[in-house]
């Protein structure tokens, strides 16, 4: 992932000459040993530890936004991490400006006195999902459909590959919340309803990392939000999951002991509370249970603004700071008030209020991740990466998981499609790369639109069907007549991140979405709906006037993945993550719970009955 051209092997005096700076402490006649890579990654902790002042030691507890930085400031307040929150984005966004923006603030990281690298963080949750031209992989949901751990372990090594050639070394993915609540907004981010999904699906975290940390194309895995962020009374988001601790530990700690199993780097902390009590201070779960009983031994990191949220009042107090630190959190993201916190967290060291053996905790964690990844010796972006982005492997994977991630939920005969056959497509989603990926996609909320280079739907089924063969489109169904095989809705939701997605009312599909349907019936052709979404609707009044339903989730930049099982050059062979509700009013809804459901959780039909 990094260049090897600025290699810490070389003889400490030259390396500092190189980079302007004296070594603190007294440099010897070899290299400072911290700068040794023969040496152990403990001993190389514990020398650079010994280096390190308190300012030294606050700055890598400290992320800022990359918006709210600069690069003389990372030198300066000895920054530790800069991250990139959904959709920050270098102008013009383009793989080589990732590159530059990457190296600009590492070199400015090197330039402290003891030149220790930043990690870069991004939401890389499908891919490298906020730079224009990265492959798009279908969203966690989709995934946890295709029961397929070994393909998921690929899309790790994909993504980190798209990564590598920028330098952005962190990840914070994957999300292995289990979403109990459709209603909440993130439900597709989540591999699944039952904890053995996302627990299988920490394959990815192999994917990311690589088989160890420094591997040419390895980023540092987080797992997120610990814990217990899908089960919010009501699917609120950030809200407060009520749940006994036997429960709790039953359903949503599972995929985090996976994760650990596992040698995730970093483990992101849920906004949400446990009955009452916010994550963001919850030492018992974060140092006592995770850190402690589960065995985790990366670092801890706060999401954005999170330490915010412990009082229930807007922005962070002193009090708020060290709560968070104590309770074990080793790294925050503050994106804009960096500064303050780096104050009140000196201030807080020096009242007594957080022991100088937390810092130096959180300060090891840190560090060793570093030294991990090999950022001593090769901290800038190795370019010769770059090609993979958005590359043709790449994308064919990715096709090939949106072909495995495909439900088909009924089907009266009408599938697979004949290439001969004359289609009409129509629908919101059917030609249009924004509204298929969803959120987290370029922008943090998502949009409709071209936004990144890709395959739409519909251009997937104009290259399914026959040459000969007459494929007619229009957005809202206008123009269908009774002379086609077929007609094809592709609809859905209008893409959303995070509470924004919260839905409290109605689950069930948009009017447009409904009339474009009545549309293409009232030409009295079989009707095929390919549900674009991150969860399930409320469509149960609407099926039986459908020959076929295809949920498709959210799948990305490659739409020829669902025109494969459209016209049955891939089998339908997905299974439902998650029960789809009779009504908005059964919710929560989910296995075992003993409601009549629509479709039950692993329904799916195939073609061969
Ligand atoms: C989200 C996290 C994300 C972070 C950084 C937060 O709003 O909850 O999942 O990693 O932002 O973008």
């Amino acid at each position: 992932m990094r260049s090897r051209l600025l290699a810490f092997g070389l003889p400490a005096a030259l390396a500092l000459v190189a980079h302007g700076g004296p070594v603190r402490a007294d440099p010897g006649p070899g290299p400072a040993p911290y700068l040794d890579p023969h040496l152990s990654v403990q001993d190389r902790v514990e020398d650079l530890l010994g280096r390190m002042s308190l300012d030294d030691k606050l700055g890598q507890m400290t992320q800022p936004e990359r918006r709210y930085v600069t690069p003389a400031e990372v030198t300066r307040y000895r920054i530790g991490s800069v991250l990139s929150s959904g959709g920050s984005a270098p102008d013009p966004n383009t793989p080589q400006s990732w590159a530059d923006m990457y190296d600009g603030l590492q070199r400015a990281a090197l330039a402290g006195p003891l030149r220790i690298p930043i990690m870069y963080g991004v939401d890389a949750v499908h891919g490298d999902n906020n730079m224009v031209g990265a492959t798009i992989f279908p969203h966690n949901i989709g995934l946890g459909a295709t029961r397929d751990p070994a393909l998921v372990r690929g899309i790790g090594a994909a993504t980190a590959a798209e990564m590598a050639g920028t330098g952005v070394d962190w990840d914070f993915a994957p999300c292995v919340c289990v979403a109990r609540n459709d209603r909440w907004g993130r439900t597709y981010e989540s591999f699944g309803e039952v904890p053995e999904l996302p627990s299988m699906m920490t394959t990815i975290i192999d994917g990311l990392q690589g088989d160890e940390l420094g591997g040419p194309t390895s980023v540092l895995a987080t797992a997120k939000h610990f814990v217990g962020d899908g089960g919010t009374e009501g699917g609120d988001d950030r809200g407060d999951t009520r749940l006994p601790e036997k429960e709790l530990r039953a359903v949503h700690l599972p995929p985090f002991r996976a994760a650990v199993k596992r040698g995730v780097g970093a483990v992101m902390v849920s906004y949400s509370s446990w009955n009452g009590l916010k994550m963001h201070h919850n030492r018992y779960l974060i140092t006592d249970v995770l850190k402690g009983e589960l065995g985790f031994t990366g670092f801890v990191v706060s999401d954005y603004n999170g330490i915010d949220e412990i009082d229930g009042r807007p922005g962070f107090t002193k009090d708020e700071v060290a709560a968070a630190i104590n309770a074990g959190i080793d790294m925050v993201m503050v994106p804009t008030e960096w500064r303050r916190f780096i104050d009140y967290l000196r201030d807080g060291v020096k009242d007594g209020d957080v022991p100088m053996s937390r810092i130096d905790g959180a300060n090891r964690r840190i560090l060793t991740k570093k030294f991990e990844l090999g950022l001593f010796e090769r901290p800038m972006a190795d370019r010769s990466h770059l090609k993979t982005i958005g590359s043709a492997p790449h994308r064919k994977l990715a096709r090939r998981a949106v072909a495995e991630s495909q439900v088909l939920l009924k089907n009266d005969d009408v599938l697979p499609l004949d290439e001969d056959d004359k289609v009409f497509v129509a629908g919101r989603s059917a030609d249009d790369i924004g509204m298929q990926s969803g959120g987290w996609t370029i922008t943090w909320q998502g949009r409709p639109g071209p936004i990144t280079p890709g395959t739409t739907i519909l251009d997937g089924i104009r290259e399914a069907a026959d040459p000969d063969a007459t494929v007619s489109y229009s957005k809202d169904g206008g123009g269908i007549d009774s002379s086609y095989d077929v007609a094809i809705a592709v609809v859905g939701e209008t893409p959303y991140a995070e509470y924004h997605g919260d839905k409290t009312g109605d689950l069930g599909l948009d009017d447009a979405d409904l009339k474009t349907i009545g549309r293409l019936r009232a030409a009295g052709v079989p009707v095929v709906v390919v549900l674009v979404s991150g969860r399930p609707l409320d469509i149960a009044a609407e099926l039986p006037k459908w020959d076929a339903l295809v949920a498709a989730w959210l799948p990305g930049t490659e739409g020829e993945g669902v025109a494969d099982v459209l016209y049955g050059d891939a089998d339908p062979r997905g299974r439902l993550p998650v029960t789809w509700m009779r009504s908005g009013d059964q919710e929560p809804i989910n296995e075992g719970d003993g409601k009549k459901p629509l479709f039950p959780f692993g329904y799916g039909l195939t073609y061969d009955g």
